[in-house]
């Protein structure tokens, strides 16, 4: 008999198949939204679940499945999942990481480059009419090329989006929990490790690429704000809650920064309304990987994990190898 898995979100019809072959697979193709209640009710007597980051996957959950072996999160974050519970409880985690390395720093680029030149802004003005003769100091914004680029979080996507910065000439500072290995720092642009504060304070333009957990909650906030340079640009590739999203929204209003660019809201898609009274903000529902090639490496990456874990081998993406010696 094929182990039993679910897939919880509507996913590329090749990768159903794949799993098809090696599992007895409930999938969800109509993409219908599955309540806390009705995801446990679906997962009972399932040995995996092929999850998505809209998925709760909480300790609750988790607890009241308790055939589960392995839960596999198409998406490098996986704040979505009680990683602890699962290991308590024996369940294997997986992410996908460096699939996506590539399209999320382009989509960094994007967003920076569209807020601190204020594309997405004057498209709308164009759009609505506004625009009816050439002015010289209409729609202008701040250079990207030249300046210092400051990235909070220098894993793998971090110093892609610091690799793309060597074609503008810019100088890039960086703050880490732990700080690159030279090799990595030179490869990074010649990056230079600072402490955020000196970061907030001299960077340009800052993106943010660090996972979230507790300690990351908020790591953006009003007193982050105040310090920033007046014409700054802040951009949001990470994870909606790394940024106090009602205090981005004041300072943006406020003109404290300059721009922003935001990817991941705190409580998507319901995100803060005050968002859209802003001119001076580029805005995208959560596309950092979207793209048809990195969508798909990260559904064969979840599925990959999912099938080695269940047929007794260690899933290449493991979070929580401590629960192989349970
Ligand atoms: C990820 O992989 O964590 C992305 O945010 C999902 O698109």
């Amino acid at each position: 008999m094929k182990p039993k898995i679910l897939v919880t979100r509507a996913v590329f019809p090749e990768v159903i198949a794949r799993l098809a072959g090696h599992f007895d697979v409930e999938s969800n193709q109509q993409d219908e939204t599955f309540g806390e209640a009705e995801l446990v009710r679906r997962l009972q007597g399932k040995d995996g679940v092929f999850s998505n980051p809209t998925d709760r996957m909480s300790a609750s959950v988790i607890q009241s499945v308790p055939g589960l072996k392995a839960i596999c999160n198409m998406a490098v974050g996986y704040n979505n999942i009680d990683v602890p519970a699962a290991t308590a409880a024996g369940v294997m985690v997986t992410n996908t990481p460096d699939v996506l390395n590539e399209t999320t720093a382009d989509l960094g680029w994007a967003l920076l480059m569209a807020a601190a030149r204020r594309v997405t802004e004057s498209e709308r003005s164009l759009r609505a009419g506004e625009w009816v003769k050439w002015t010289y100091d209409g729609y202008m914004g701040n250079d990207v090329h030249g300046s210092t680029l400051g990235i909070i979080g220098m894993g793998r996507i971090g110093q892609a989006v610091a690799r793309r910065s060597m074609g503008f000439n810019m100088k890039v500072i960086y703050n880490n929990r732990s700080r690159l290995a030279p090799e990595l720092e030179a490869k990074a642009n010649h990056a230079q490790y600072v402490s955020r504060e000196e970061l907030l304070r001299t960077a340009d333009h800052i993106v943010l690429v660090l996972p979230y957990s507790a300690e990351s909650h908020h790591t953006i906030g009003e007193k982050q704000l105040a310090m920033m340079k007046p014409t700054a640009t802040l951009v949001n590739i990470a994870r909606g809650g790394i940024i106090d999203d009602a205090a981005l929204i004041r300072a943006l209003k406020a003109g404290q920064i300059g721009a922003a660019g935001i990817d991941v809201f705190e409580n998507e898609p319901n995100f803060n309304p005050g968002f859209l009274e802003l001119k001076n903000v580029a805005l995208t529902p959560h596309i950092g990987s979207a793209s048809l090639n990195t969508r798909l490496a990260m559904a064969n990456t979840a599925a990959g994990n999912l099938i080695a874990a269940l047929s007794g081998q260690t899933p290449p993406n493991l979070l929580n190898p401590e629960v192989l010696e349970k």
